[in-house]
């Protein structure tokens, strides 16, 4: 897979705000245990470098999400392809995703996450699109908001790819 991709966020902004979301947490969590859970697989790349410059104690988990439907046509419904593996009731959990899209993926996730009973319950997006959200999401922390273009990079793909870019690239629409 070849495609022209060019540079949106480069590796260096991209690091630079990722250390200051940390600094921004380590702040708001001061004296608390954090427990993040990334959504697989585009927040993988986010959550790593992110949790690496966090100063109050953090414990890591996983979940996978896929909504039913095609990309462009969102149904609303999201589906469990792996839970946490630990429980979360008292904890203070940050959710850890690459991106907010339509909201559909979050705003459901979310819910879910809170009827399990979390001490408190946060979101943190490297990346926002705001012009595309259809459900309403609260966003605690953000990396950026970024236009409605198609992005890859820094675990964000194309059919797959491109999740290994150490940085956010932008995929021209006639090549998409
Ligand atoms: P939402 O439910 O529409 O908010 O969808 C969020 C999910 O769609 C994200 O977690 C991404 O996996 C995927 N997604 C949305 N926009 C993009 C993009 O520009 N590039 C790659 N994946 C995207
Ligand atoms: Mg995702």
């Amino acid at each position: 897979m070849k495609h022209n991709v060019s540079t949106l966020i480069s590796e260096e902004k991209l690091i630079n705000r990722i250390k200051e979301l940390a600094a921004q947490i380590s702040s708001d969590y001061a004296g608390k245990d954090l427990h993040m859970i990334c959504i697989l697989k585009g927040g993988a790349y986010f959550m790593t470098e992110l949790s690496k410059y966090i100063t109050v104690p953090v414990t890591i988990d996983f979940m996978a999400v896929s909504s039913y439907g095609s990309k462009t046509v969102s149904s609303g419904i999201v589906k469990i392809i792996k839970d946490h593996d630990e429980p979360i009731e008292g904890r203070d959990v940050l959710v850890v995703e690459d991106i907010v899209d339509t909201g559909f993926t979050l705003s459901y996730l979310l819910e879910m996450l809170k009827d399990r009973k979390p001490a408190s319950l946060r979101l943190c997006a490297m990346l926002n699109k705001p012009d595309r959200r259809i459900r309403e999401v609260k966003i605690d922390y953000c990396g950026f908001d970024i236009p409605d273009e198609f992005v890859v990079g820094y675990g964000l793909d194309y059919d797959q790819h491109y999740r290994n870019l150490p940085y956010i690239g932008v995929i021209r629409p006639d090549e998409v």
